[in-house]
């Protein structure tokens, strides 16, 4: 991962003017283009079309999407609003936004710092910490898993792609893959394909080649059988939005895979930043599903979109699904480990006095 040319989103100063530069997910993994915008405009249609996808990497975008607003003489709050509702699940969006457009409207009011030079400040911290927050949870994920499977190489099973390409870091669950990997303890990485978009097989198995994982993709629905051929040690996905009980959005296709690890017994992380927990939302049933349009379902996503369903077929395509916490065994953030998964290990770990090592026995615990 080190090694790619274009990271996945950077603020790049151009002679006609201070842009937002993305790497181009939708054509992953056979070509390696950026994708220049130059506009709010332009980065709103990436952020809704999966140019740029995944929750921290979204936030990052709203964050320079106001900052680029700013800088290009633009109308801040009709551009925040227009951020903010591109995708309505990933929290990581709004939250960017409205980071930035604080230290606009901070500048304005102050009379201080130029607004939009307040503005990008503000998205290139939240850029920063967003790469210390993936190192920590790298750390602790590691740790974790050390704990729950003490003996033999680890076979890790993943969802969606959560990797370098959806954050200023190396990520949040394959970041914690990868420092298994490093530590010479990873034996097998299993990639869900993630149909209906393959962020599985297009992006989380680019990943993992230019790190030298082992891994292998499979169709989502052959998850069934590694878990009854006792082929997997954990599994490790992201997160989208965690509401206030410990509820998981995430990815379509990570709630099977919660049932499927409770009923082998297998351990069923969530690997997010504490900017994806959304302690406004007070459980799952409040957190809006994101469905997208049809043609993503009845049409293969890659090489011009051949068909798969007859002409005119109708389809169901959520983008995500709720995994309920008590299907979660844990969920790792910078700041520490949750489990069990509820109320009381969210609200510590949302409360102004956590430390990053929290107390145990109250739903928080050491890594
Ligand atoms: O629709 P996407 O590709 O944006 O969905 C992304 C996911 O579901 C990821 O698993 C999630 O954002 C966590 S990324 C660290």
């Amino acid at each position: 991962m080190a090694d790619r040319r274009v990271p996945a989103l950077r603020w790049e100063e151009r002679p006609e003017g201070p842009a937002v530069v993305l790497l181009d997910q939708r054509r992953l993994p056979g070509e390696e283009v950026e994708l220049v915008c130059a506009d709010v405009p332009a980065l709103v249609d990436a952020v809704r079309t999966l140019a740029v996808r995944g929750a921290p990497v979204l936030g990052l975008s709203g964050a320079y999407g106001v900052a680029l607003a700013a800088a290009r003489g633009a109308d801040v709050a009709d551009a925040a609003g227009q951020l903010a509702g591109a995708r309505p699940t990933a929290v990581n969006l709004a939250y960017g936004v409205r980071r930035a457009e604080a230290a606009y409207r901070a500048a304005v009011d102050g009379g201080g710092a130029v607004p939009a030079a307040a503005a990008l400040a503000e998205a290139e911290a939240l850029h920063a910490e967003d790469a210390e927050a993936s190192r920590r949870m790298a750390a602790h994920g590691h740790a974790l898993l050390e704990r729950l499977c003490p003996a033999g190489g680890l076979r890790l099973l993943t969802h969606c792609n959560t990797g370098s390409l959806v954050s200023g870091g190396e990520g949040t669950a394959l970041a914690v893959a990868v420092s298994v990997h490093r530590a010479g303890r990873l034996r097998r990485l299993w990639v869900d394909e993630t149909r209906p978009l393959l962020q599985g097989a297009r992006l989380t198995a680019y990943e993992a080649a230019r790190e030298g994982m082992a891994y292998r993709v499979l169709a989502d629905n052959a998850a069934g059988s590694l878990f009854a051929a006792g082929e997997v040690d954990a599994v490790l996905i992201g997160a989208d939005r965690i509401a206030a009980d410990g509820s998981v959005a995430n990815k379509v296709g990570s709630y099977p895979l919660a049932v499927l690890a409770r009923h082998h017994g297998v351990p069923f992380v969530v690997v997010a930043p504490v900017t994806t927990v959304d302690a406004a939302t007070e459980s799952g049933a409040g957190i809006v599903v994101e469905h997208r349009p049809g043609h993503e379902v009845t049409r293969f996503p890659v090489s011009g979109g051949a068909a798969v369903a007859p002409a005119g077929a109708g389809a169901y395509n959520p983008a995500f699904d709720v995994t309920p916490p008590e299907l979660v065994s844990a969920i790792v953030t910078e700041a520490g480990v949750v489990s069990p998964v509820g109320r009381e290990g969210i609200a510590e770990l949302c409360s102004p006095s956590r430390t990053g090592t929290s107390r145990t026995g109250n739903g928080m615990m050491n890594a």
